[in-house]
């Protein structure tokens, strides 16, 4: 792995929060800004340093009007622009703000908690938490509608080549496009679905986790669609998370891509349908409920935004 990028080749780990700050209005949020790119680089120095084996880390992404009003440089990430909603017949995928994000992986909720609350204290004076998702490793990394999500990513080199900016955008690379959506899933129905039926959802078999062959797979299955041929990989980092007391029992969407184009591509399978029409099915049970762009710059990068 390059390194001096983030932690954005790494596997999911077994807690995670994801954190999505939007800064306050006329306000010049550039001096806590650079203090957060220190902190950031210490909380995962620290982490090597304190708890080697637990593959802590945090990182942190950058939305495209926060690179604007930090006056970071230009010109921006090729592809680094507020997300541009897509509409399909029936479901939607939106587009919410979004400042700055953070992926917090340990494997003890301890060090996720310490790092969220470090983050949240120097940032608190100048931006507000618009959302906080605290994702878990559900049995054997199954989503919350059961079935193993994360099979078919990339493995090994391939997760460098797909999941960060290569030669060709020579200044920022080693970074990478962060992706990610929170989506609500409705269990009611799902689980009054067979087995069988959900298994026609995803496109793979439940228990085993086994793809299903093409001529059995549904074309509107999740896997036909979102699959866009072998040249087109992200790196998902997926985590559910459940909370009985609001009934929201979800999937926090997280993909790393050297091209964010890669990732629109199968948005627009999902959402708006190929051919047109014939959309995911799963998201006739799950419902997106925010969307945003960011980018992760390599550690380097960050250093030098922390003093200038
Ligand atoms: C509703 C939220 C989602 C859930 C619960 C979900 C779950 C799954 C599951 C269970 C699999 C099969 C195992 C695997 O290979 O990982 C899968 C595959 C995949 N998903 Fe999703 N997913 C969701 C949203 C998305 C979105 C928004 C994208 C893209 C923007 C996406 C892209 C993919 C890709 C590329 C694959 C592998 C397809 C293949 O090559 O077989 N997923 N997902």
């Amino acid at each position: 792995m390059n390194p001096d990028s983030q932690n954005v080749t790494d596997y999911t780990n077994n807690n995670t929060i994801f954190m999505v700050w939007a800064f306050k209005d006329n306000l010049d949020a550039s001096p806590v800004f650079r203090r957060v790119c220190k902190l950031l680089i210490n909380l995962n120095n620290s982490a090597n340093v304190r708890f080697p084996v637990s593959r802590a880390s945090c990182v942190m992404g950058i939305g495209h009007n926060a690179w604007l009003r930090l006056g970071l440089p230009v010109p921006l990430p090729k592809e680094l622009e507020n997300f541009v909603p897509i509409a399909g017949v029936k479901h939607t995928a939106v587009s919410t703000k979004g400042d700055l994000h953070f992926h917090i992986r340990a494997d003890t909720t301890s060090i996720c908690y310490d790092m969220a609350a470090a983050i949240a204290d120097v940032l608190s004076p100048v931006a507000t938490s618009t959302d906080e998702i605290h994702g878990f490793r559900y049995w054997d990394s199954r989503s919350i509608l059961g079935f193993v999500d994360g099979t078919e990513n990339p493995h090994g080199q391939d997760r460098e080549l797909f999941g960060m900016i290569g030669d060709d955008d020579a200044f920022y690379k080693g970074g990478s496009y962060l992706f990610v959506q929170k989506y609500i899933h409705n269990l009611t129905a799902w689980k009054a679905l067979s087995t069988e039926q959900q298994e026609n959802v995803i496109g793979r078999y439940k228990s085993n986790d086994i793809e299903m062959p093409d001529d059995v797979k549904p074309s509107n299955s999740h896997i036909a669609l979102a699959n866009v041929g072998d040249d087109f990989k992200i790196v998902r980092d997926n985590m559910p998370f459940g909370n009985m007391s609001t009934n929201e029992m979800g999937t926090y969407f997280i993909a790393y891509a050297s091209k964010f184009s890669t990732a629109q591509k199968m948005l627009n399978n999902m959402f708006i349908g190929s051919p047109e029409g014939n959309y995911d099915r799963i998201l006739d049970f799950s419902t997106a409920k925010t969307g945003s762009l960011y980018f992760v710059p390599t550690f380097n990068m960050i250093d030098d935004f922390s003093s200038n």
